[in-house]
């Protein structure tokens, strides 16, 4: 079976033992409920370090009160099992308690990274990932750490943490994830019934099409409000936002028209499900 740390102390032990036989370690913060896509992760940090850690830490401070923290899928056997068959070495699972002493004070406000997209829709997260993630390369104290391009705004934020922190771990993004139909996995898919299944699936399709009319020379505006409006009748309940940005900083495009590396991300409802996705332009 995985071997599982529950503490900051037995993790730095294992960890400490590695490097003191002269390997490297890889690291996949996730929040459990593992799919292919976090598998993925696992698989791509074992190419690149000779050791992999997989957190599975389902982080209260990312959560907003009226969000999921508590119906939030957990599954930490069978994540146990997922990771060992991805090659991973070590799972750690901390408790809520060793991760967030009562008299914890520190926050970590990223600033314009996390400011715009999901920053406004969700302005609890960003800090409660910084937070989380910052904490949990200090604790884990990876040469590299991998995270998805699925939440590429997360990606970005946590790029600018590593830098202006200045710890010293090389981050990797890793593709997107997707099922046969284009949908990209999710723990929250879980919650979509069978009829919100087949809407889900049109999200992928509706941003292949707004990201090749905006590289073809539409302006951003006009695309984004299309996309929003095709989304609505594919049967998404609402949508917060569809926006065609830079693809280094999701920054705005000030010309209006897609003028140079670019990425469509979104975010859209179904019924009580949220759900996101990206891609390069
Ligand atoms: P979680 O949603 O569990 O995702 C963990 C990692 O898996 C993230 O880097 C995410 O981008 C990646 N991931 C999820 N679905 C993916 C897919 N279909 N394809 C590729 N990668 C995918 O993101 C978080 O947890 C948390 O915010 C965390 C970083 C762990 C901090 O709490």
């Amino acid at each position: 079976a995985l071997p599982v740390a529950r503490t900051i102390a037995e993790l730095r032990e294992i960890v400490s033992g590695w490097k003191r036989q002269g390997f490297t370690v890889g690291f996949v913060p996730t929040m459990g409920a593992l799919h292919e896509g976090h598998l993925t992760l696992v698989r791509e940090a074992g190419q690149r370090a000779d050791r992999v850690v997989a957190s599975v830490f389902v982080n209260p401070t990312q959560f907003a009160a009226h969000e999921d923290l508590g119906s939030y899928p957990r599954q930490e056997a069978q994540d146990a099992e997922l990771l060992a068959g991805a090659g991973c070495a070590l799972m750690y699972a901390p408790a809520v308690g060793e991760m967030y002493p009562a008299n914890a004070t520190t926050t970590i406000s990223v600033g314009a990274p996390a400011e715009g997209l999901e920053g406004v829709f969700r302005p609890q997260m960003f800090g409660g990932v910084a937070l989380v993630v910052a904490k949990l390369l200090n604790q884990v104290q990876p040469h590299v750490a991998v995270f998805g391009e699925k939440d590429f705004q997360q990606l970005i934020v946590v790029r600018r943490l590593v830098r202006d922190l200045d710890i010293p771990v090389e981050i990797v993004g890793s593709p997107t994830v997707r099922d046969g139909h284009g949908l990209a996995l999710s723990s929250r898919n879980a919650y979509l019934s069978a009829e919100q299944l087949e809407v889900a699936r049109r999200l992928n399709g509706v941003l292949a099409e707004a990201g090749a009319k905006a590289s073809a020379g539409e302006r951003i505006d006009e695309v984004e409000a299309a996309a929003r409006e095709a989304l609505l009748t594919a049967g998404y309940a609402h949508v917060d936002y569809v926006a065609i940005r830079k693809a280094d900083d999701l920054g705005e495009f000030g010309s209006g028209v897609v003028d140079g590396p670019a990425r469509v991300i979104a975010a859209a409802w179904l019924g009580k499900t949220r759900l996101i996705d990206n891609m390069a332009i």
